[in-house]
């Protein structure tokens, strides 16, 4: 049986921390780190997720605010509230909660925020940063992944790690932070023939398909590190992810559970980006 990669725990004990830094940052310059998300629509997981991200926030110290707008909100109106937080001095991150509706241009309204207030890195500028390997805040989800490792004693120095997934949210990010941690990187996808070769050299092994159980026991080396990045729902609802728990636990030296693995850690980045553009800001 494998061990457990406790994301809750690790979630938690990064917000403790960052708690702490927030105080220090109140005292030092007299205000906290600020986040503006802005939601289009009514997507209940959205909504959730947002709420989320406002709750989290007001834990740690931060302040935030959500921006609602509705459906039809037409492509100028999204720009000028960004134009707006772009220039407030209270808010440090900016984050527009994808999906966006489909009459919506996503590129455009994501380019839009300030390279500095880009909280998720999604704008090319970040997004080069983390190429060269020069960067402040980095896509929360594989940042958690990230934390998940090195926070259980594992790192990718030395080790052949394989990504299933070439997205440009988590896939790709997360081949260039192994490689930047002295991985050995191939990178799967839908094309690659013989996938099951390919998993099977993998010392670390990171899912991210977004297809339910699609990582089996006979695609593990043993003792491999599974992190599972899918959060999918089954043929009776339940929440899973890409990789079959119950036959890989039993070949994996480490595993990530869903839920409660990667999961709890990507808000948890979320905050730490705010803290950093906000360090950043203050700091100039
Ligand atoms: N929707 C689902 N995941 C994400 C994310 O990481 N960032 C944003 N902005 N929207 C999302």
């Amino acid at each position: 049986m494998a061990t457990i990669i406790d994301g809750k725990r690790i979630s938690g004990e990064i917000r403790a921390e960052l708690a702490e830094k927030t105080k220090e940052f109140q005292s030092k310059h007299g205000t906290v780190p600020g986040l503006a998300v802005i939601i289009v629509g009514e997507d209940p997981a959205s909504r959730v997720y947002v709420r989320n991200k406002h709750k989290a926030c007001a834990e740690v110290g931060f302040y935030s605010e959500v921006h609602e707008l509705p459906a039809d909100s037409t492509q100028e109106h999204v720009i000028a509230l960004i134009d707006r937080l772009n220039e407030q001095e209270n808010i440090h991150g900016i984050l527009v909660q994808l999906p966006l509706p489909k009459h919506l241009d996503e590129q455009t309204i994501l380019l839009r925020i300030k390279p500095e207030k880009d909280v998720d890195a999604f704008h090319p500028y970040n997004v080069g940063k983390i190429m060269i390997g020069d960067y402040n805040v980095l896509p929360c989800t594989p940042a958690g992944v990230m934390q998940l490792l090195a926070r259980s004693g594992v790192s990718a120095a030395g080790k052949h790690c394989v990504v299933i997934g070439r997205s440009n949210i988590v896939g790709k990010p997360m081949a260039m932070l192994l490689l930047h941690d002295n991985g050995t990187v191939t990178i799967c996808h839908s094309r690659t023939p013989d996938l099951k070769a390919q998993t099977l050299q993998a010392d670390i092994l990171v899912a991210a398909v977004g297809r339910a159980g699609f990582v089996t026991a006979d695609m593990v080396k043993p003792g491999a590190v599974v992190i599972d990045v899918g959060i999918n729902r089954n043929a009776e609802g339940k929440l899973c992810g890409d990789v079959d728990f119950e036959s890989v636990n039993e070949v994996a030296s480490m595993i990530t559970p869903v839920p409660g693995g990667v999961g709890p850690m990507t808000i948890t980045m979320l905050l730490q980006n705010t803290l950093t553009a906000a360090e950043a800001a203050l700091n100039k």
